[in-house]
Order: C-alpha cells, then structure tokens, then sequence
C-alpha cells in the first residue's frame, strides 16, 4: 500500500482583500486573509477555530472553491482554482466537494427526499432517488424522507444537509459551524455521524468551529487570528491510518 497520503487541498499564500465599505476617497482595502498557507491530505480531519471576525468563513468559502483568493494559489485535486472562472469552479465543486453550512440552507418547498437527491440529480446521476433514501436511512431519517425542512427540528435538518453532502460521494467535505445551531446532544450525534461518513467514505473533513469537542477530534487544529494561521497542532507524521 501507498504510504504517502495524496495531497487533496494545497493553498499558498492565499490573500483576500475586499474595498472597504466606506464612501471617503482615501479608504484603504480592507485584508480578510494574509499569507494563508495550507496543506491537506486526503482522509485527514482538519478543525479551524479562532474568534469571531478572524477570516474562517471566508478561508472556507476559498477553500471549497465558492470564492476567489485576491492572490495566491488554491489547489483541489491538483486543480488550479485560482485560475478558474466561476462556471469551472462549480464544476470542481460538483465533482469532489461536499459543503455544510451553520444555518442548512435546506430548500423549503422540497421534501428531505428531494432536498438530499438534488446535488445528484444536478450530476444527472439516474440512481438519484435510491442513493439518496440510502444516506438518509444511514442519518437516521429513513422514515422521515417525506417531510418538508418546517416539519424537522434543527437537528434532523442538519443530518438532511449531511445527508445532502454526503451523497456525491465527495473528496472533501468542508462544514462550516456545523453543530453552531444544535444542543450539545445533538451536536454529539452530529460529530458521531461526520466521522463515521468520514471513516466510511474515506472523505477529507475540513471544519471551522467554536465546538472544542468537535475540534479535538480532528486528527489537526489551525488557529485563525486576524486573517492568519498562528498555530498548528501535532505534526501531521502522528496520524498514520489504521487501515
Ligand atoms: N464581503 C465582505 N465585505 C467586507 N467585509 C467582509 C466581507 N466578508 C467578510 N468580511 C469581514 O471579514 C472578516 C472575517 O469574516 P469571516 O466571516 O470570515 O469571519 P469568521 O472567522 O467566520 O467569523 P465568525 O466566527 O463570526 O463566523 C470580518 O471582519 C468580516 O466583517
Ligand atoms: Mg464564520
């Protein structure tokens, strides 16, 4: 077996700026993010943690190929995102990244059958329909798959949206303050199911969190603090796979 893990997600020295948002004529460009450089292989748990403000949404967004660095080079799978317009990165997305977001963003008027079918359905996968009741039977909604998001408690929503994630079968999944909304209870079953898929499926996780018990089970933790990486845990050699 091939000793030396794959490098799924590479980034350096990833800057973002954006104009700043006041009308004087001398008004510098605010910097979201310097000199982010990243590393990832695949399988590996990553966990993003630092206060409110320091660039983590923002990071992740790029990341998953959802926005653009203003430098810097960002590579998925090899993937040179940083030079790629918008309709080549939501084609890199569709075919490796999975993305969880704090808040669902679950369609309203689709049942969570529908809502779950829908990233495969959009790859014209003709097994839409059976892959989708599979994953949802494997987050504990098998009989729920008839019901609109209005009619599920945030929990059950956010295994919807895992569900969802999960069904293309992605190289990274990338989630975004998934237990933020949930009860510690729920936000437990949360992470359980997250590792599992990440187990089962092989998938990447890369996570940004206030959780602490989320964050530990990541294999390593990155620091944010005003749009910069200020520590690392563990070297990466400690995680060598079991399999
Ligand atoms: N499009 C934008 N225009 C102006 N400022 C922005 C924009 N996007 C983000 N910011 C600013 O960049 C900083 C980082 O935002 P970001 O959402 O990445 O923080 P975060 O670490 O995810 O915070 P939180 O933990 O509260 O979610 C914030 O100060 C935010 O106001
Ligand atoms: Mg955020």
């Amino acid at each position: 077996m091939n000793n030396q893990p794959e490098i799924v997600l590479e980034c350096k020295n990833i800057r973002k700026s954006v104009d700043a948002l006041s009308q004087s004529d001398n008004s510098e460009p605010l910097t979201i993010l310097k000199a982010i450089d990243l590393q990832v292989k695949s399988g590996q748990s990553l966990a993003i943690v630092g206060a409110s403000g320091s660039g983590k949404t923002t990071l992740l967004s790029i990341l998953a190929g959802l926005d653009s660095p203003t430098n810097g080079e960002i590579y998925l799978k090899g993937l040179p995102l940083h030079q790629y317009d918008e309709e080549q990165r939501s084609q890199v997305r569709a075919a490796h990244v999975g993305f969880i977001f704090q808040s669902f963003l679950l369609i309203n008027s689709l049942t969570a059958l529908e809502n779950v079918m829908l990233p495969a359905e959009l790859a014209n996968d003709n097994d839409a329909q059976r892959k989708a009741k599979e994953m949802l039977d494997k987050v504990g909604l098998g009989d729920r798959i008839d019901h609109y998001p209005s009619q599920l408690s945030g929990g059950e929503q956010q295994r919807v949206a895992i569900a969802r994630a999960f069904i293309a079968n992605p190289d990274i999944l990338f989630a975004d303050e998934p237990t933020g909304n949930l009860d510690r209870n729920t936000g437990n079953t949360i992470t359980e199911l997250l590792f599992e898929l990440n187990q089962q499926q092989g998938t990447t996780l890369i996570l940004v969190t206030h959780d602490l018990k989320l964050a530990e089970r990541c294999q390593v933790q990155m620091t944010m603090d005003a749009g910069e990486f200020v520590q690392q845990s563990a070297p990466v050699e400690l995680q060598v796979s079991q399999g």
